[in-house]
């Protein structure tokens, strides 16, 4: 992610790092880990030649005993993407909160307490209250969904969720006639997330979707990946993912859900309003002001390859923008 401003935070280019990490399990318990890192790093500079491929390739071990990372039931998404390993998905992360560098987002946020966590829902519904995590874990029934993931930056991961739909949650609290947006808060704890000492951002993070996209199907609350609860690095113990829209979209750690009339600010539009809209739909006929939409690196794979409208969803979602203008509602 990139504003245009000259905050110091811009994507470090090409670089091979060595690097040691933790990985969390259920019980967040750390776990001492050897990793070999050789990953040639997200640059956002326009027609960047990317020749070199991210690669992880590692052991992991826990303090006295092998951490198992669980298998999920298929390894493609529904197009026959191969599903990116949990090493490449839990150490190649985008969470400002922690740091602006992507590979040093796991072993800062390891340890992060997940537990316990409640989100608020409030604003315009008629069962507004505060939902402890473990009760929306026993509440709504986990499901696996693959789904792929595509940042603004041109960078793509294909990532096995367990969670629910969004829809559900959105059902139970009951949006009135006058709901028209879903407003979306990442936890605000500048102690213990060094980022949110930054000057450069509002904080907390912000996002938002129009009810609509809300209660689309493929809107999911994530609770974990790999069949396992998710990490801090990856935005637990809840995030939103919104697949067919740029990965800022999906909100991390989420505290607070507020259905309003208003269309929400945030963080990225608050930031840098000609770089970032409300919808972010994945869209390679729409540029980013200063590099090609039109052409994405999924990690872990050689080459390049063509971006696809609403990131291949667009059966499930074109819908919801028809008579539209995606130039102009980027
Ligand atoms: N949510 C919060 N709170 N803070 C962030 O910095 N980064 C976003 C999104 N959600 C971000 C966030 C971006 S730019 C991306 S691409 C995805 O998280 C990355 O998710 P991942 O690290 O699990 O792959």
């Amino acid at each position: 992610m990139l504003i245009k401003k000259q905050t110091g935070i811009e994507i470090p280019s090409s670089q091979l790092t060595p690097q040691s990490l933790y990985l969390s399990r259920r019980t967040f318990m750390k776990a001492a880990t050897a990793v070999t890192v050789a990953a040639l790093l997200a640059s956002c500079a326009p027609n960047e030649a990317e020749t070199a491929v991210p690669a992880i390739v590692g052991t992991v071990e826990g303090e006295g005993e092998t951490a198992v990372i669980p298998s999920p039931s298929t390894q493609t998404d529904e197009l026959g993407n191969a599903i990116n390993s949990f090493e490449e998905i839990a150490n190649y992360n985008n969470y400002y909160e922690f740091t602006t560098e992507k590979e040093d987002v796991a072993e800062l946020a390891a340890g992060y307490p997940l537990s316990p966590w409640q989100i608020e829902v409030s604003g315009m519904v008629k069962n507004p209250g505060v939902y402890d995590i473990d009760k929306i874990r026993q509440d709504f029934d986990q499901e696996e969904r693959v789904y792929r993931l595509r940042c603004v930056e041109t960078w793509a991961m294909v990532i096995p969720w367990m969670g629910f739909p969004l829809a559900k949650l959105l059902n139970k609290v009951e949006p009135t006639g006058k709901a028209a947006y879903v407003r979306f808060e990442t936890i605000h704890d500048p102690d213990n997330m060094p980022g949110q000492k930054s000057a450069w951002f509002e904080w907390p993070y912000i996002e938002g979707l129009r009810l609509d996209e809300a209660m689309n199907d493929l809107t999911l609350l994530a609770t974990g990946l790999y069949g396992q609860e998710l990490l801090p690095q990856n935005g637990g113990p809840v995030r939103l993912v919104v697949p067919w829209k740029y990965g800022f979209k999906s909100i991390k750690s989420i505290v607070k859900i507020e259905l309003t009339d208003k269309i929400p600010t945030s963080l990225w539009m608050a930031s840098a309003p000609n770089e970032y809209g409300f919808y972010a739909n994945v869209n390679p006929n729409v540029d980013h002001p200063r590099w090609s939409q039109g052409a994405e690196r999924v990690i872990g794979k050689n080459g390049r390859q063509h971006t696809t409208l609403y990131n291949g969803y667009a059966e499930q979602v074109a819908h919801l923008y028809d008579g539209m203008d995606l130039a102009a509602n980027f």
